[in-house]
C-alpha cells in the first residue's frame, strides 16, 4: 500500500477527529478510580462516543474487536481487553481510543494512574510520555523513520528502559491503518523520508524490563514476556512544510 498524503481539507477533518477522540481521555480521567472496573470505563467511553459526540469507535468490528476502547494495566503492553477486572491503587492504566468522524480516523491514547501510584511507575510512564513527545519532534520534512526511531530508542534505553519492538505505529487518515509502519526503534537516516501531507501514529510502548511480548491466550492482550511494567503514550501526527502538527490536541493545548 503506497503512502497517502492529504490535503489541507483532508488534515482539517483528521483534526476533527483527532480532537475528539482526546475529548475521550479527558472525559475518562475523572471515572479512573479504584474498584471501576476496565468494561466500565469502556462502557463510559462508548456512550460519549456515539451519544454525545457522534463518532465511530474505529476498534469495534476491527478484526473481530469488540469493544471502543483497548485497556492496557501495568504488564499489559498494549490491546487489553475490557472486562471485569477491577483497578486497584497504585496500577498504571493505558486507554487507547480510536474514532471515526465523517470517515476519518483519529487515534490517541494515555497512561492514567489509579490513586497514588510508586515513584518507579510514575517514572517510567513519563519516560514513556518524553520519548513520545521526543519521536514527535524529530518529524519534519527530509527526516527520516529511522530518524524518529532511533530518537525514541535512544532516549527510552537511556533511562535503562527498553523498547517493544513487536507492535508500531501507523499511517493514518480515512483507514485505521495505512502505510507506513513507524517502529519505534532504529537508526539515524534510514527508512522512509517524511513528506508534507503524511499522517501517523507515534505510539511508543516501553517496559521496565526486557522488551519481549507476548499474546495472552484470549487472542489480543499484549504482555510483556518477564512481567515488567509497560507504558505507552500515542498521538496522531501531520507533517507539515516544516516540523509536525499533533492532530490529537485540543485547541490550546500543548504536549
Ligand atoms: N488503537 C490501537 C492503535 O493504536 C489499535 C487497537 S486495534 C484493537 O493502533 F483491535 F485492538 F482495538
Ligand atoms: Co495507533
Ligand atoms: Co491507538
Amino acid at each position: 500500500m503506497a503512502i497517502v498524503l492529504k490535503s489541507p481539507e483532508q488534515i482539517a477533518r483528521m483534526r476533527v477527529a483527532g480532537v475528539l477522540a482526546s475529548e475521550v481521555l479527558d472525559m475518562i480521567g475523572e471515572h479512573v478510580q479504584p474498584g471501576v472496573t476496565t468494561a466500565r470505563l469502556d462502557e463510559i467511553c462508548h456512550r460519549h462516543m456515539v451519544d454525545v459526540q457522534g463518532t465511530i469507535p474505529a476498534t469495534i468490528g476491527y478484526k473481530g474487536y469488540q469493544h471502543a476502547t483497548c485497556i492496557s494495566i501495568n504488564q499489559q503492553i498494549c490491546h487489553g481487553i475490557p472486562g471485569e477486572r477491577k483497578l486497584k491503587r497504585g496500577d498504571i492504566v493505558n486507554i487507547d481510543v480510536t474514532v471515526i468522524k465523517d470517515g476519518w480516523y483519529g487515534d490517541n491514547s494515555r497512561m492514567y494512574y489509579v490513586g497514588e501510584v510508586a515513584p518507579h511507575a510514575r517514572r517510567l510512564c513519563e519516560t514513556a510520555y518524553e520519548a513520545m513527545v521526543l519521536g514527535i519532534r524529530a518529524v519534519k520534512p527530509g527526516a527520516t523513520l529511522g530518524d524518529i526511531g532511533h530518537t525514541i530508542q535512544t532516549f527510552a534505553q537511556s533511562r535503562r528502559f527498553s523498547v517493544v519492538e513487536e507492535y508500531c505505529g501507523h499511517g493514518i487518515g480515512s483507514n485505521f491503518h495505512e502505510d507506513p509502519q513507524i517502529l519505534h526503534h532504529g537508526k539515524p537516516g534510514k527508512g522512509v523520508t517524511l513528506r508534507p501531507g503524511m499522517t501517523f501514529t507515534i505510539e511508543p510502548m516501553i517496559n521496565q524490563g526486557k522488551r519481549h511480548a507476548r499474546v495472552l491466550a484470549d487472542g489480543w492482550t499484549v504482555v510483556t514476556k518477564d512481567r515488567s511494567l509497560s507504558a505507552q503514550w500515542e498521538h496522531t501526527i501531520h507533517v507539515t512544510e516544516d516540523g509536525y502538527d499533533v492532530l490529537t490536541l485540543a485547541e490550546g493545548r500543548s504536549l
